[in-house]
């Protein structure tokens, strides 16, 4: 076998079977393959695309080229969510204890921020002590004892996908749905749940800008895990707006805790309500998403899945205080608000820019090393179709420097569009994907 008789073929449209797909995936690992032949690979799958066979087939062999997590240890079905990135996603904070909390068990590997979108392990960061990095065997352990861990990614899950990524981000193919769809269902089929639940985002803010892209790569990753054996489903969310109203690491560690106290903004209760209901269904804790939603509302108001997170937080060697005293979260110590320019209804609050000026305000990551300030952030006063006042609070800028203040506030000023007449809140949830 030759890797130019495999780059030929694909280039011509041709399926590529597993032993080619094997060849080609094992023989770059190894680096036995060079760059630029798996570069003209990738720019041929954008292209012509991939088959359903093909692209399960390449998921598989991505998904086996590191470390399978073995979670057969831990009883019940165990699920897992994803999403595909949002400004001020801070849903896996309240969903999993929810979820954990309503029996079904969730062994959740997170990725750090990068760009405009923030990371799970960078929020839970947040709370001093929280151990995010934890042997498998811990990992397990933490599962078994409390239904649920959130860990880091292992350093060995997937490698064939980190140096694919590092090719696609250099040679333009990273928006080709099949190369985005193997990579996010490897790294799922190789963390071991026996369902899913993604969280595809649309918008602005997301990767998809699109509903048909957004759409098209939810049908195909549903499609990709269902086929490898991995029950999967998809909603298509709106990332038009930050998701709530904070952005910022500690800032949306306070967000999620007040959700879990059921005092939390509306979409996020409702998206992590809806979100559940369908890991519930997989998980068969419930046998509609009517019933799998009214028993996570018994757990949100009851107050169990707050103390499910406690218990998430004291596992992982957290300070659980915080629940109690968010003044123990990272405080940023310089604060200032930006009052609106007019009077009127917003009608949009652009989710990239506000991911931005947080980035700006030290928030996030550029690079894949850059350090990042768990305290800075934005609030955010008013969501789109909110009536504002002239001089009224619309963001409050966390920040260390005034200088970074400065900057954001730039950004912030373009970042919405104020209207007279009030206008149709737009979707959280646009569609759900089930085949
Ligand atoms: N997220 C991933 O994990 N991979 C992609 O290719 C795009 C988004």
């Amino acid at each position: 076998m030759r890797s130019y008789d495999i780059i030929l073929k694909k280039r011509n449209g041709q399926p590529l079977n597993k032993n080619e797909i094997e060849f080609l995936l094992r023989g770059f690992i190894k680096g036995q393959i060079p760059d630029y032949q798996v570069s003209a690979f990738l720019m041929a799958v954008y292209f012509k695309g991939m088959t359903r066979e093909e692209l399960a087939e390449f998921t598989l062999s991505m998904a086996g080229s590191g470390d399978m997590m073995d979670l057969s240890s831990i009883p019940g079905i165990k699920v897992d969510k994803h999403s595909t990135g949002g400004v001020g996603d801070k849903t896996t904070l309240v969903l999993v204890p929810l979820v954990a909390a309503a029996g079904v068990p969730v062994a959740k590997m997170s990725g750090k921020g990068l760009g405009h979108t923030g990371g799970t392990v960078d929020k839970l960061s947040s709370i001093k002590g929280f151990q995010t990095e934890l042997t498998t065997q811990a990992f397990i352990e933490k599962v078994k004892n409390i239904n649920t861990a959130v860990v880091g990614q292992t350093a060995n899950l997937v490698p064939a996908d980190k140096k694919l990524y590092a090719l696609r981000d250099v040679t333009a193919t990273v928006d080709s749905i099949p190369l985005i769809a193997s990579s996010i269902m490897s790294k799922k089929i190789a963390s071991g749940a026996q369902g899913l639940v993604l969280d595809v985002k649309m918008g602005r803010g997301a990767f998809m800008k699109r509903k048909e892209e957004a759409v098209s790569l939810a049908k195909r990753m549903v499609e990709t895990g269902n086929r490898l054996g991995l029950k999967t489903r998809a909603l298509i969310t709106s990332m038009d707006q930050p998701l709530g109203k904070t952005v910022g690491n500690a800032l949306e560690v306070k967000e999620a805790i007040k959700t879990l106290m059921a005092k939390g903004p509306q979409d996020l209760t409702e998206l992590c309500l809806t979100l559940g209901s369908h890991m519930l269904v997989l998980g068969k804790k419930a046998n509609s998403e009517d019933e799998g939603r009214a028993k996570l509302e018994e757990i949100l108001y009851s107050r169990k899945g707050l103390d499910k997170f406690k218990a998430l937080i004291e596992s992982q060697g957290g300070q659980s205080e915080v629940i109690g005293d968010m003044d123990k979260l990272p405080c940023a110590p310089l604060i200032e608000e930006y009052h609106c320019p007019a009077v009127g209804f917003l009608k949009e609050i652009d989710a990239f820019k506000i991911g931005m000026a947080a980035m700006t305000l030290g928030a996030g990551r550029e690079k894949k090393d850059d350090f990042i300030d768990l305290s800075v952030g934005i609030e955010l006063n008013k969501k789109a179709g909110d009536k504002v006042e002239k001089g009224e609070p619309l963001f409050i800028i966390h920040s260390n420097s005034r200088e970074r203040t400065a900057k954001a506030i730039e950004v912030l000023k373009d970042s919405f569009i104020l209207v007279k007449e009030k206008p149709q809140p737009p979707p959280l949830i646009y569609d759900k994907i089930k085949k």
